[in-house]
């Protein structure tokens, strides 16, 4: 295995463990545990003295093969896979605090992020402050003696604001804190949070990974330092360990992110560019056009566009559900990052649960649509768009 293979090869041959069978294809080691030659060579696993596995809910060479090849693309020591993004988000955060400690997170996060940060953590007695994290004296202003986490998506869900990670950084640098970004909007290909000195990483492996609909998976990525000190234990007792076979399916995904995110991101550009023309359309907001708000930090940190784009429409919820209903291709649901073209209207769906005026301090009003651009023909994507405009009331 290269450390210097770019990122196309290291997701086709990166963290390979070929059987005594040489298979082609990675193999599924679809078992609980493992049996060891003697009552000694037992023993000597448990007090760590030799290397191999022990339990899967630890760790099995699956996982193993998906976790290596998610670090050799991420640049990461160490992986932990896990049954789906949430227990990775929350596996990550809850995994370094204890009780007396202060989280700082970007208001903006995806509904159960928030939920983790905003109502879980606060019955622990771990204190957490929301930010608007596109200003970073913001988040300077929340830090206390004891913070010990700052948390962050970008671009965040659905709205497409950008948090300069490189700043939150530095800023937690400062204080000891522990930046965790979930790079789940920017996909492994466009963003390397820990190049820009982010220490934890987590995605929903559910969305692009897969980006099949096949799979729910997560994945936590970080320095071999703070996994043992951090994450290891609560890993192997707290049991969000990934399924082998999911961990299968989700190698197989990997092997052609880059092919589906780069049309994916081809398909978002031109249909954000087609849509932001349109008489029926107030807003387009999309990290890949020059009006983005924030298209200093998305040119500084990203190293492309983005598969999705957030569309403000002027005839507000009535014209949101209409273009919905109008679409032929493009498929209503809330999911994201998959290969079909997916649709969804954030506050009577995955933001439903925020109020209004939190809903409308992250930009989403009731004619927001969020569109998660697929690996179809563009042009029948944006033809499809056009003859669903064509049934809005301007
Ligand atoms: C930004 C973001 N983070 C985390 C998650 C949670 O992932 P999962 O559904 O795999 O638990 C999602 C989507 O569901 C998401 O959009």
């Amino acid at each position: 295995m290269s450390k210097t293979w770019r990122p196309a090869t290291q997701l086709v041959h990166g963290g390979t463990l070929r059987s005594q069978y040489s298979e082609t294809s990675e193999a599924i080691y679809l078992t609980q545990g493992f049996v060891y030659d003697s009552a000694e060579a037992a023993e000597a696993r448990f007090k760590g003295e030799t290397e191999g596995y022990i339990y899967a809910r630890y760790g099995s060479p699956t996982n193993d093969m998906f976790e290596k090849r998610m670090c050799a693309m991420e640049g990461a020591e160490e992986a932990r896979a896990t049954a789906s993004g949430m227990a990775a988000v929350a596996a990550a955060i809850l995994c370094q605090v204890k009780a007396g400690d202060h989280i700082v997170a970007a208001r903006a996060l995806f509904g159960s992020c928030r939920w983790v940060v905003e109502t879980l953590a606060p019955k622990y007695g771990i204190e957490c402050t929301l930010v608007d994290g596109r200003h970073l004296e913001n988040w300077e202003k929340a830090i206390r003696p004891n913070t010990k986490v700052f948390f962050l998506e970008s671009p965040t869900n659905p709205t497409l604001e950008v948090v300069d990670i490189a700043g939150v950084a530095k800023l937690a640098n400062q204080v000891g804190a522990k930046v965790v970004v979930d790079n789940v909007f920017a996909t492994p290909i466009f963003q390397k949070p820990l190049e820009l000195g982010a220490h934890i990483v987590v995605y929903s492996a559910t969305k692009h990974i897969d980006g099949q609909g096949r799979s729910l998976g997560g994945v936590i990525l970080s320095d071999t330092e703070w996994v043992n000190e951090h994450l290891q234990d609560y890993y192997r007792h707290t049991g969000p360990a990934m399924s082998p076979f999911t961990a299968w399916t989700l190698l197989k995904g990997l092997e052609t992110l880059p092919l589906r995110v780069k049309q994916q991101t081809e398909n978002a550009g031109k249909i954000a560019d087609f849509l932001a023309e349109q008489k029926q359309v107030a807003k387009v907001i999309y990290p890949g056009r020059k009006d983005h708000p924030q298209a200093d930090i998305v040119a500084k940190q990203m190293k492309g566009g983005s598969t999705l784009v957030a569309i403000e429409l002027k005839g507000g919820k009535e014209a949101a559900f209409a273009l919905q209903n109008a679409l032929e291709i493009v498929k209503i649901s809330n999911n994201l990052g998959d290969a079909k073209s997916l649709i969804t209207h954030p506050a009577t769906t995955t933001h439903k649960n925020l109020t209004d005026e939190a809903r409308a301090e992250l930009g989403i009003s009731p004619g927001t649509v969020r569109l998660s651009a697929g690996i179809e023909d563009t042009d029948d994507l944006i033809e499809d768009f056009a003859q669903a405009l064509s049934k809005i009331k301007a």
